[in-house]
């Protein structure tokens, strides 16, 4: 069995599904939990798939142990159970895959992520290290710095809010943040610079702002993008759909490698 394979049966769960989005929120918030400076450690490691403890139960994280992983399951199933891929490389690849299935750049994967045994294999919390939808530019910077990546790199990562949607059920938040959120594509800078918005408190008692008009949404920590220095990037990515899948890939390429030693080209 080739990576060709994995690839083709992870394709197509996504066809079939369309849960492109979840599976780049998931490796986003495997990854995402890597810190330097006053929280240390963290690291792709597929901890979220315990919920006895550990970041399985981080309300950070809700939606992900139950809907992404039902959703890969059988490409789990098919290729963990038999030692052909660790957990925390699959959700990297199927990210990666999502992203090129759905429009966007294609991401190099590399492989070798050590996946936890078990819920101790967790960081301690996610207060300082995934970011909240409600908070602006002060608290992007706490959580972004620490990992290594500079503003521009923050409004780049952004950009893959341009497919997925808020679940009520899942942060509270409720809504597409552009109107084709399948489409993996530079709507989100663009969309972003050229409508209204309207404060607005979801049922959830969670404060976002919607476009009347279509119904599409920004949460506080989007709009905070529009504020200088960080604005000139979603200018720039606005009209030039390359220069933000190339700094994309950069950022995101590093996230998903944050915290991992000897990463190797093949499966
Ligand atoms: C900048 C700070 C960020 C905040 C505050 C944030 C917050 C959120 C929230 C609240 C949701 C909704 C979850 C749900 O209800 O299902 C979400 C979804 C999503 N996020 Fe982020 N996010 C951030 C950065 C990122 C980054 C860096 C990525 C990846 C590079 C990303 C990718 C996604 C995707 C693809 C979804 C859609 C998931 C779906 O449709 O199921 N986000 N984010």
């Amino acid at each position: 069995m080739s990576l060709d394979d994995i690839k083709a049966d992870i394709k197509a769960v996504i066809d079939e599904k369309s849960c492109g989005p979840i599976f780049i929120r998931l490796s986003w918030h495997d990854a995402g939990v890597y810190s330097t400076g006053k929280l240390t450690g963290g690291c792709p490691n597929a901890a979220m798939r315990f919920t006895d403890a550990g970041e399985g139960t981080f309300g950070a994280n809700a939606g992900l142990p139950t809907v992404a992983l039902s959703l890969l399951r059988p490409v789990t199933d098919k290729y963990v159970t038999s030692g052909i891929i660790s957990h925390a490389d699959l959700w990297t690849l199927a990210a990666n895959v999502a992203i090129e299935v759905m429009g966007g750049p294609i991401v190099p994967t590399r492989f070798g992520r050590v996946d936890a045994r078990d819920s101790s294999g967790s960081v301690e919390g996610q207060v300082g290290r995934l970011p909240d939808g409600d908070k602006g530019v002060d608290h992007l910077r706490d959580i972004f710095h620490p990992k290594g990546f500079d503003d521009g790199d923050i409004v780049a990562l952004s950009g893959a809010h341009t497919v997925g949607k808020c679940h009520p059920d899942r942060s509270g938040f409720d809504g597409p943040w552009t109107e084709m959120p399948l489409k993996f594509d530079n709507a989100y800078f663009s969309e972003m610079l050229s409508k209204e918005y309207v404060p607005e408190t979801t049922s959830g008692g969670c404060p976002q702002n919607r476009c009347p008009r279509t119904g599409t949404v920004m949460l506080i920590s989007d709009l905070a993008l529009l504020e200088p220095p960080f604005r000139r990037y979603v200018e720039l990515y606005a009209r030039d759909q390359d220069a933000f899948f190339a700094d994309f890939v950069k950022a995101w390429v590093k996230l998903q490698e944050n915290g991992c030693t000897g990463l190797r080209d093949t499966l």
